[in-house]
């Protein structure tokens, strides 16, 4: 029987700041088959995607990528909060649903001859992800697709990054 993930899931009203439902994804991962569930689900879905990387964005888009990248076959790009990365990086601003911040890459990794899968928990506004997206076509890499467990319609996210022609896989609304 498959999984309900949904129902794995916490909400936790005020944090990180008042007005905001927190959907906190710790309680899915400590279920060790709402995780597996979770990842098979991402990568069965893009198993002929040919993808040569899947990038997760820090911190919970690692959760998630890594597992990702392994059942596909592919190599795994972090992208990193500012600050983080030891080499020479290429970063990008970006708003989000409670702040405002800046992701970065390593420069160099990513080129022309490379397609990626970025995967996260949650999008929200999108900001972050859009922000994702940029930054790794930036690089030349194709990256058209993008896969999350929880998508929160509401706040348009998902419709902001389809505008951009990236296709969208969210496990849950
Ligand atoms: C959360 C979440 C997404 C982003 C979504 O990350 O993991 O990356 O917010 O919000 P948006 O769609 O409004 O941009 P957060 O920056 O809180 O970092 P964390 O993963 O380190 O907790
Ligand atoms: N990131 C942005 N908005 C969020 C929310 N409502 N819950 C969990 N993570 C988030």
């Amino acid at each position: 029987m498959s999984v309900d993930l949904k129902s794995l899931v916490r909400t936790i009203p005020d944090y990180p700041k008042k007005g905001i439902l927190f959907r906190d994804i710790t309680t899915l991962i400590e279920d060790p088959k709402g995780f597996r569930e979770s990842i098979r689900r991402i990568a069965d879905a893009h198993r002929d995607g040919a993808f040569t990387h899947v990038a997760g964005i820090e911190a919970r888009g690692f959760i998630f990528g890594a597992g990702v990248a392994i059942e596909l076959g592919a190599g795994f790009v972090p992208i990193r909060k500012r600050g983080k990365l030891p080499g020479e990086t290429i970063g990008q601003n970006y708003v989000l649903e409670y702040g405002v911040d800046t992701i970065e890459i390593h420069a160099n990794v990513l080129n022309a001859n490379h397609r990626v899968l970025l995967v996260d928990d949650l999008i929200a506004t999108g900001g972050t992800a859009i922000a994702a997206i940029s930054l790794l076509r930036r690089t030349g890499a194709v990256a058209d697709d993008a896969a999350f467990v929880i998508d929160l319609p509401d706040l348009g996210g998902a419709d902001k990054l389809r505008a951009e022609n990236v296709n969208i896989q969210a496990l849950i609304e």
